[in-house]
């Protein structure tokens, strides 16, 4: 095999343009920290955005995917395999829910479960009841279902008609949602923290009204925990923030430890919903995938992950909020555990291609926000480091301008 160089040109001529790479190849990782392929090593504050929850070279999951690997890696659905059944009943165990389905990627749980919600409301006799409910600015996937749903412009134009019988709610907006539900609402995705729009929180009275709402026209409420989930916020599952009591939750991101795996967990009302032959993958449920799952999830309980979420996480905020004091730059500043949302008065990708330059690898959302996603094991040390480095090029850029600004009044 001829030895490929790996650069954004090699890229342009193998891929279609679909992903805007950032200039770096990387080549391994250890701890909190990516190697590129000339040895330089970046702190990781996206952790393969928010899926590395365990950062890199953990044993435990790397010796539970090599022994599951050794053992079997594929054999389909048509049979039960042990690391299967063990993930579903700890993802039972933990979300108090009846049943597990598990898929490969995130826009797939949400694909299956509005499947599975459509199917639900049909069994009340009304053939109008199919609508499907999301909020504005969410996100939830880019294949027909959950792009409908999605609906922004930036990942709809083109690829129009999108499924029927979706709408949008303005988020945390209650009128709005007591004005689009109605007897034809069949489910309201949710997410209790929007990540991809920019690291928001949904309101207790909205959820709180949401709740009183579904009593009233018998409707599903689905959290989407697919970025949030796992025990990102410092719960295992975000809507625990919120007593959502949600009736299905869709996982993914860190469920396989960095392998493909997504799941609908649902309560009783939906446990009798699909039938054989309803729904199903191939590869849904890859014991190597469930098996460095099972790892990921003790791993967080055992080493207190969440706690550390939560710590460090309030730490890095409280150190955002002074640094939003000397820099005009910082507008506003959101953080649920190691979620962290970072307003600026101009586009976010500006500090990326900064922070890169300090080999601190951050992420822009939102058009305007900086989002860091670090991996659940980030120390103070480290978050300290990310901390000095941003405060770094605030400064420098303030420097600058003040620079520009002497300058021009001469
Ligand atoms: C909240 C949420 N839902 C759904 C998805 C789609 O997941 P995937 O990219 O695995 O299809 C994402 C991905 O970023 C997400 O953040």
């Amino acid at each position: 095999m001829t030895s490929l160089p790996i650069t954004l040109e090699t890229e342009k001529s193998l891929f279609f343009h679909n992903y805007a790479r950032l200039p770096l190849a990387i080549t391994h990782g250890e701890g909190v920290w990516l190697v590129s392929d000339d040895g330089t090593r970046y702190l990781d504050m996206i952790a393969g955005i928010g899926v590395n929850a365990l950062g890199y070279g953990d044993k435990r999951l790397i010796d539970a995917i090599s022994e599951q690997t050794a053992k079997l890696i594929h054999a389909s659905n048509l049979f039960m395999m042990q690391p299967q059944f063990e993930l579903a009943a700890k993802l039972l165990e933990l979300s108090g829910m009846s049943k597990v389905f598990f898929a490969n990627s995130g826009t797939e749980a949400i694909e299956a479960a509005i499947k599975m919600a459509r199917k639900w409301a049909g069994q009340f006799g009304d053939p109008e009841k199919k609508e499907v409910l999301s909020l504005s600015n969410c996100f939830h996937g880019r294949t027909y279902g959950a792009m409908s749903l999605t609906a922004k412009a930036k990942y709809v134009d083109g690829f129009e008609p999108l499924l029927p019988e979706t709408g949008m709610i303005a988020f945390n907006d209650i009128a709005d949602l007591e004005a689009k539900v109605s007897e034809k609402t069949a489910a309201i995705f949710v997410e209790v923290v929007q990540g991809e729009g920019g690291i928001h929180r949904i309101s207790q009275e909205f959820i709180d009204r949401l709740k009183e709402l579904r009593e009233q026209y018998n409707f599903l409420i689905v959290a989407d925990d697919i970025q949030a989930g796992c025990g990102r916020t410092g719960k295992f599952f975000s809507y625990m923030h919120a007593d959502a009591d949600p009736d299905m939750v869709c996982l993914a991101k860190p469920l396989g430890g960095g392998l493909p795996l997504s799941a609908v967990i649902g309560n009783s009302k939906v446990e009798d919903v699909l039938s054989y032959g309803n729904h199903g993958t191939t590869f849904g449920g890859n014991p190597v995938a469930c098996a460095a799952g099972i790892a990921m999830i003790d791993a967080i309980y055992t080493d207190k992950l969440m706690e550390n979420a939560a710590t460090v996480g309030a730490f890095m905020s409280d150190a955002l909020n002074k640094m939003a004091a000397k820099h005009p730059q910082i507008l506003e500043i959101r953080q649920y555990g190691l979620m962290i949302g970072v307003t600026v008065d101009k586009e976010a990708k500006y500090y990326v291609t900064k922070a890169l330059e300090k080999h601190v690898l951050i992420n822009a959302t939102s058009v305007n926000v900086i989002r860091l996603l670090p991996p659940l094991t980030l120390s103070m040390e480290e978050a300290q480091h990310c901390l000095t480095t941003l405060d770094e090029i605030f400064t420098e850029e303030n420097a600058t301008a003040a620079a520009t600004a002497t300058e021009k009044s001469f």
